[in-house]
Parts: structure tokens; sequence; C-alpha cells
């Protein structure tokens, strides 16, 4: 049966881009985008659109017969800072989108399933530095306890019902394509914006905490390559830990400051640094190189030229 892709929460940061990549991989004819809103982004001026609230299992069910739908990527979720200030609708969105996708592919209404698991599913008695696949979980976020939650899901789903879903647990992930939305790793994309339209930068985390992130290119690879990786290998059926690069503020401010030596940082940490502080400062992912051969390409240094080349484009 030839592949054919539904994305569920496709307008958001790592959506927009994945809808693009998933459309060069398998023909604009055989990827559908959908969101609870269509956002403007040119990138869904063409190709396949539904409106779909993640939450009701029937419209997926219809809308994945209705278009041949074989593989899904679940995008849709609030994430942890968002979570945090609506916590029973988090909760609802998070997990019972996955429960319903994960049952569609129970039902072999579908074959495949992705879905993102995060860093947030570590916790404060997690090892902070080089945070192995396998160790202490105890995610005190509301996104945490979701994500932590789903990975247990997907793997029960696999073992039991035998349901292909595959799962990484993304870093911060930085883009300049689509803006982030509700995240504690926000402030890495938005110090972009705000140092190239007005020089300067109020941070909502303290300049010394290290937290791990990664370029958008490498999170949509990552995507794909697990997706498109043979079944035997895909060992691990929670989710892998993938990792690119760890920085603080202030050193991310500081490689910014070689591009654009103007530029000013301020430090205004509020709720949000208590969930960094819970967060790992960097990953393990040995797991994920040698199962599905992952490696990372961008590092800091990298990241910064492309964020400040495209978004002068951009935004200038
Ligand atoms: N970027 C996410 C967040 O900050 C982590 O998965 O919520």
């Amino acid at each position: 049966m030839s592949t054919k892709v539904l994305i569920i929460g496709a307008c958001g940061q790592i959506g927009t881009e994945l809808t693009t990549a998933l459309r060069n991989t398998y023909g604009v004819a055989n990827v559908v985008a959908s969101d609870i809103r269509k956002s403007d982004n040119e990138v869904f001026a063409h190709g396949a659109f539904e409106l779909l609230d993640a939450r009701d299992k029937e419209a997926i069910k219809v809308c994945v017969e209705k278009h041949e739908i074989t593989d899904v990527y679940l995008m849709a979720a609030l994430l942890s800072a968002t979570a945090e200030k609506n916590p029973e609708f988090a909760w609802d969105l998070n997990m019972n989108s996955l429960l319903h996708v994960l049952n569609l592919a129970k039902e072999r209404v579908i074959q495949k399933v992705f879905w993102p698991s995060s860093i947030a599913v570590f916790g404060k008695n997690s090892p902070k530095v080089n945070t192995p696949q396998h160790t202490i979980m105890e995610p005190s976020t509301v996104y945490g306890i979701s994500k932590l939650a789903g990975e247990r899901w997907c793997e029960y789903y696999h073992k039991n019902y035998g349901v292909d879903v595959r799962s990484i647990r993304y870093p911060g992930i930085i883009s300049w394509k689509a803006n982030p939305g509700g995240g504690t790793t926000d402030y890495a994309v938005e110090i972009f914006h705000e140092a190239i339209k007005h020089g300067q930068y109020t941070c909502f985390l303290k300049e010394d905490t290290a937290l791990p992130m990664m370029f958008m290119d490498d999170a949509v690879r990552a995507t794909i390559d697990i997706m498109n990786a043979h079944s035997e290998t895909i060992k691990v059926r929670s989710s892998y830990n993938i990792a690119a690069t760890s920085f603080t503020p202030k050193e991310l401010s500081e490689a910014i400051q070689q591009l654009l030596p103007e530029f000013v940082v301020r430090y205004e940490p509020d709720f949000r640094q208590q969930i960094a502080d819970t967060w790992p400062e960097s990953i393990d992912d040995s797991a994920a190189s040698s199962d599905w051969n992952w490696s990372a390409q961008f590092d800091m240094k990298a990241i910064v030229l492309e964020m400040i080349t495209n978004l002068q484009k951009v935004l200038v």
C-alpha cells in the first residue's frame, strides 16, 4: 500500500515545516494537513487541508477514511507554559488525541503513527547532564505528565496490539518559518526576532539556565528518518532521546552578539524558570544513534547563522 499522510496540528511550529518535508518525500497529493484552524502561512495556500479537532475521534476517522490515510503524524498539543495555565484542557487535548489515533491504528484503519514526546518527561530527580534514555522520570508539569503518560500508552499499544507507533523526545526547537507557541524553550526563538527588530531582548529565563536545543531541519529529518526506518530497528517504543546542542541564554546571546554586536539582553525570569529548572541540561541520544543512525547536523553556531541570515530577509 502506498503511503498517504495526515498531519494533525499541521499549522504549529513543527507541523508547518513537517508538512513541506512530507510533501517533498511523498508528493503533494499524498499529504493532508489539518488543524483546528488554518494558518495564513503560504505553506497551506496549496495542498489538501482539513479543519480538524484532534479531540474528536469520529472527525479524525472520517478524515482518515475520506483520504485513505496510512500514516498519521499527531503534532497537536498544548506546550509546557500554556498547559500550566489550563491543566484540564491540556490533559484532554494531549492525551485523548493520542488515544484516538492509537485506537485507529489498533483497529487497523491506519498503519503507522508518529507522536512527539519531549524533554519535559524528565523531572528534578532525573540526572541533569547527559540524561539517559532510561532513568528516573518524575515530570512536574501537566505537559510533562501528559507526555510521559503518552509514552507509556505508545509502548502499551505496540506491545499488546502490535501498533506501529514511533516517537522522539524533542528538545527545544529553533526555527524561523513558523513561530512556536507556549513553550519554555521559546526564548531561544524570540531572542532572534527581537535582536533583529529592536536590538534588545528581555529573557524570561535566567542567564545560566542550560537547556537542550535543536534546529528545525534536524528535528524534521529525525521525524522522517524514524518513520522510514525498518520496524525491527525501532527497539524503543515509548520514545527516543534525541539531542543536537545545549546552551544557556547567556551563551546564545554572546553568539548572537558576534553577528549583531549592538544586541543587548536583560533577564527577568518568570514562572517558566521553575519549569526549566526541572528539565535536563543535556541529553544522551546514543540509543537513537545506534538503533536508527540518528545524528544532528546543526550546532549552536550554525543555528545562529541560519536564524539571523533568514530572519534578516523575512523581517527587515
Ligand atoms: N519546547 C517544549 C516546551 O518548551 C518542550 O517540549 O514546552
